[in-house]
């Protein structure tokens, strides 16, 4: 049974389960209802549909396939998930969006009100600040994957407990391993923490020193939202982020003028 079809499987057992408790209607995300149908519409594995950027060379398009369709096995058994109470209050799950092939992985801590309307990640003011930084670094939101450690909004947008944190990590490990970003970009001290292990991180102190997760670079740094109330601070973060694009051996683009 291919990963997709197990998933598949884990999500018509949750969905039967729901009937059974009476409920006749569940909310699906368009991003997500997207992703499911161009799944299934999607040719087997062995004939893997081409990655979905244009930058991702066709030589390694049946890599991409692969990846497509465990990317989609995750997100379907995120989308069935009930490992910790997140999933009560949640109206979608948020698998996380992007390249297949990454250069930069981004992860930040979990889904704000507006990730949780639309089931995509960073499409709030923080993502809309996150989109900026990524566009500075000479990138579009479509060459990156953005992610984060948990894939359901926490009530009020409080921190993620630590028990949340540990029972979706797995999934953020497995997506990693998946797509082999040369970089990650860990966004706000949570992403360090539940990369880590780390509860004592203080962001303040570690950002701008490369850090080693399973051996891919990481680069802690502050978080949009933080970025939102200290403007200042957005000049440490483009510091930052052109240590990252060195490593790439990237030419870092010259700041915008503004009219
Ligand atoms: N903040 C995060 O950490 N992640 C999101 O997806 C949105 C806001």
């Amino acid at each position: 049974m291919s990963p997709f079809s197990r998933a598949a499987s884990k999500l018509r057992a949750h969905l039967n389960y729901l009937k059974e408790e009476n409920v006749t209607e569940v909310e699906v995300s368009p991003h997500n209802l997207a992703a499911l149908q161009q799944r299934l519409r999607a040719p087997r594995a062995s004939t893997p549909s081409p990655t979905p950027t244009a930058a991702a060379p066709i030589a390694n398009a049946p890599v991409a396939g692969n990846v497509a369709e465990e990317l989609a096995a995750i997100a379907a058994e995120i989308a069935a998930c009930q490992k910790c109470r997140l999933c009560e209050s949640r109206t979608n799950t948020v698998p996380g969006q992007g390249n297949l092939q990454p250069e930069i992985m981004f992860i930040g801590e979990g889904p704000g009100a507006e990730e949780d309307k639309q089931g995509i990640p960073f499409v709030g003011r923080a993502g809309q600040l996150l989109t900026q930084i990524i566009e500075a670094m000479g990138f579009t939101r479509e060459q990156v994957f953005i992610g984060n450690v948990v894939k359901c909004r926490p009530p009020d947008n409080r921190v993620p407990m630590p028990d949340e944190m540990a029972a979706c990590l797995p999934y953020l490990e497995r997506q990693i391993a998946l797509l082999k970003p040369k970089v990650i970009v860990a966004l706000g001290a949570t992403a360090v923490k539940g990369l880590f292990n780390d509860p004592k991180v203080s962001i303040t102190k570690i950002r701008g020193q490369w850090m080693s997760y399973q051996g891919i670079d990481t680069m802690p740094t502050l978080h949009p939202a933080y970025l939102l109330r200290n403007p200042p601070a957005k000049r440490e973060v483009w510091e930052d982020m052109k240590t990252v694009l060195t490593r790439l051996g990237r030419p870092i683009p010259a700041p915008k003028k503004r009219s």
